[in-house]
């Protein structure tokens, strides 16, 4: 089993001064609008993963006027106790420890997996393809440290070969040939691992997606997903590699008037389907959302199948979004997964309890304190 077990914010946006005890199966946080719900939900996405889901300047996560924050939270995995704690001051890099120990910020990525499902995910949907890519390079980067180094690689190659082509202009093509060589072979290499490892990604994705697609609109809908690439794939990240490199040489010219690379996993994009049709044209408000929930629930599945255990899941204000077909679907799939959830909510508590029927925690926040505490057992 694996939940977060108390949580302490310190200068979190709305949150002063805070001490959470949470339970390890439900915690309903409620209260009226502009509270700190989402605040609280993004703390502890925040200790996770060492980002927050709402944006990626984290100034904006420190109170106005303490101007940094603290976190710290008990996570348990298999009976082990982590306890991470995260501190942030402006320019400076971020502190990171677990069990006292100061850690990359980026070392525990894979340690401690949180799903979350906000109103923003429509984005995930509607927006052009660099938030798509931001979504696989993250969860690919979550199942993979290897993904993520390979990442990290190839942005460098990139931004270098960028300067690089930049610098050519009045070179002779010869002699940008030569200058170009290591870097295109890097950048296919890396390139095409990436774009293979982002295919069986998506196959996985998908395959979770259209079973949790299909049980949302009550079998009358399907969800496909295909990768879009501006490198001709094929079946071995070799293969790709020798296209991916032939297609460099052919676009010599143009990357070099341009002063940019035009060709690689960069600018790739994650296409969904709805029936057939392109969700970002044709879909319902109703329709993107269930789609983009589709996404983060076969994540939850995912990391299920990865981890043996569930992702902490973090939904945001998700229930007054769907009607009541679908929100019955979206309760039966929660109840079924048995790991940790927190559901914020600005209405009533009774449905999400009795549906869900588990121990549970109701946590009442008041401009950014909790101004009560509930909790019950399941029937
Ligand atoms: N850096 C910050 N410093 C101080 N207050 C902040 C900061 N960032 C956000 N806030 C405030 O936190 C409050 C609560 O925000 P939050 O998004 O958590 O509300 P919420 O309870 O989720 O409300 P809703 O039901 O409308 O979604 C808002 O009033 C917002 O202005
Ligand atoms: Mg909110």
């Amino acid at each position: 089993m694996f939940y977060i077990e108390n949580l302490r914010l310190k200068g979190l946006r709305n949150y002063r001064n805070q001490e959470l005890q949470f339970n390890p199966r439900l915690n309903v946080i409620c209260g009226e609008n502009a509270q700190g719900k989402t605040n609280l939900l993004e703390a502890i996405y925040y200790l996770s993963v060492t980002r927050s889901f709402r944006t990626k300047n984290d100034q904006e996560l420190a109170n106005r006027e303490d101007g940094f924050f603290y976190l710290k939270g008990k996570f348990i995995k298999n009976g082990f106790n982590h306890e991470v704690q995260v501190s942030y001051i402006p320019k400076s890099p971020l502190k990171v420890k677990i069990n006292s120990d100061p850690v990359n910020r980026y070392a525990h990525l894979q340690k401690f997996p949180v799903v979350v499902f906000s109103p923003d995910d429509l984005l995930l949907i509607s927006e052009g393809p660099s938030i798509r890519r931001r979504f696989l390079n993250l969860e690919a980067s979550r199942l993979s440290s290897i993904y993520f180094d390979e990442l990290r690689s190839y942005q460098r190659v990139l931004q270098q070969r960028n300067h690089l082509l930049k610098s050519l202009y009045n070179r002779n093509r010869r002699q940008a040939d030569e200058l170009l060589e290591p870097w295109d072979k890097s950048l296919v290499m890396l390139g095409s691992r990436i774009i293979h490892s982002r295919l069986e990604l998506i196959m996985d994705l998908a395959e979770e997606a259209k079973i949790f697609f299909q049980h949302m609109t009550s079998f009358t809908e399907n969800i496909s997903l295909f990768y879009e690439s501006s490198i001709d794939y094929r079946e071995s990240p070799e293969e790709t590699g020798d296209a991916f490199y032939m297609a460099l040489q052919e676009k010599r010219d143009l990357e070099i008037k341009r002063g940019s690379t035009v060709l690689g996993p960069h600018l790739d994009d994650l296409r969904i389907f709805i029936d057939g049709f392109d969700t970002r044209k044709y879909s319902s408000q109703g329709q993107k959302r269930t789609a983009a929930l589709a996404l983060k629930m076969a994540e939850v599945s995912l990391f299920k199948k990865e981890h043996e255990d569930y992702p902490i899941i973090l939904l945001d204000d998700v229930f007054s979004e769907f009607d009541q077909g679908r929100k019955m679907h979206l309760l039966e799939f929660l109840k079924k997964s048995s790991g940790q959830c927190f559901i914020s909510t600005a209405g009533d508590t009774g449905e999400l309890i009795e549906s869900l029927n588990r121990d549970y925690k109701i946590i009442s926040i008041w401009q950014g304190r909790v101004c009560d505490e509930k909790s019950g057992p399941g029937n």
